[in-house]
């Protein structure tokens, strides 16, 4: 998110425009928490993980009160357009703040380390977290190895897949389970027991948080009913994968979008997320981008069984 602020801040200063920070999302904006921005405030950022502004969940926001206030503080300031990173829940607000109040503009960057949203084939934070969650990977399949293991690692993911099974792929993983498809244990178990008859010395299983089976603790139990011959332990990578040093991807990406939110400002856009499809920037309306999702795509756990099974 570094990244992308830093990109906004300059890209508008090119164009004349003064921006001020907004600190903790949408409650800032209900308590007036504005911070004028040069060039230098975020020099020295774009390899940091997290956000220089912070973020924050607002429940007054979600009053027709609170977005009458954050609107009243923002015209004080003279503000006249807003860039808004986040996902779901910081889209649909943007919508209602939009529908209650259009002279301001508020565009929207997509930013989740869950790959989820519709609009986008990228989210700020995606690239790092399934990278971050890969290198933990690795090391935990050293230790599997060594002392013939069966590790159940869970990954982030509440709603969607995608870094369970693009971490999964990248570390070889013996099973990928996540909340898209449903979890057949008794298959897990076979597939599991054939690795154990081809003499593999151990095992590992991403589990997405939100799979329907449960986490990593519920699914290895259920798995050790039925099967006991390896030592089994449980991972929960947990958030890890939030924080860190960008990518360089990610970094080169979330610059693109902040240097695009804001040309989407200047040419009169509003409700809208700026995205990357096809390496091109596509808008979506909020409206559509909160109603989609955005799956993982179904040829990619066909790739991740045929790989772990044959
Ligand atoms: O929404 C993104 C996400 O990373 C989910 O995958 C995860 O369940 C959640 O955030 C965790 O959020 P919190 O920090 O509130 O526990």
């Amino acid at each position: 998110m570094n990244a992308c602020i830093r990109a906004v801040v300059r890209t508008a200063i090119h164009y004349n425009i003064e921006v001020l920070g907004i600190r903790r999302g949408y409650a800032g904006m209900i308590d007036s928490e504005f911070i004028p921005l040069d060039s230098r405030s975020v020099s020295n950022i774009i390899q940091k993980g997290g956000t220089i502004l912070q973020s924050a969940r607002s429940k007054e926001f979600r009053t027709p009160e609170g977005r009458r206030q954050a609107y009243e503080n923002l015209v004080a300031a003279g503000i006249e357009g807003v860039v808004a990173i986040g996902g779901d829940g910081t889209f649909t607000g943007a919508n209602l703040f939009c529908e209650e109040f259009p002279n301001i503009s508020i565009v929207g960057v997509p930013g989740t380390i869950d790959n989820d949203l519709y609009g986008t084939d990228y989210t700020i934070g995606y690239d790092t977290a399934i990278n971050t969650a890969m290198e933990a990977i690795d090391k935990v399949k050293d230790t599997a190895d060594a002392h013939n293991r069966l590790f159940f690692i869970e990954v982030m993911g509440r709603d969607a897949g995608f870094i369970a099974m693009y971490s999964g792929i990248a570390t070889g993983a013996e099973a990928i389970l996540i909340p898209e498809s449903k979890t057949d244990i008794n298959k897990l178990v076979d597939n599991l027991y054939n690795n154990f008859l081809k003499k593999k010395t151990s095992s590992i299983v991403i589990v997405a948080e939100g799979d329907q089976e449960g986490g990593a603790f519920a699914i290895a139990k259920k798995v050790n009913e039925r099967f006991d011959k390896y030592d089994t332990r449980v991972t929960i990578l947990g958030h890890v994968q939030r924080g860190g040093s960008p990518t360089c991807m990610e970094r080169v990406r979330a610059s693109r979008l902040g240097m695009e939110s804001v040309k989407a400002l200047l040419n009169g856009q509003t409700q809208v997320m700026v995205g990357i499809i096809h390496k091109d920037i596509a808008y979506t309306p909020f409206e559509k981008a909160i109603k989609h999702n955005r799956r993982v795509e179904p040829t990619l756990a066909h790739l991740a069984e045929v790989l772990a099974t044959v």
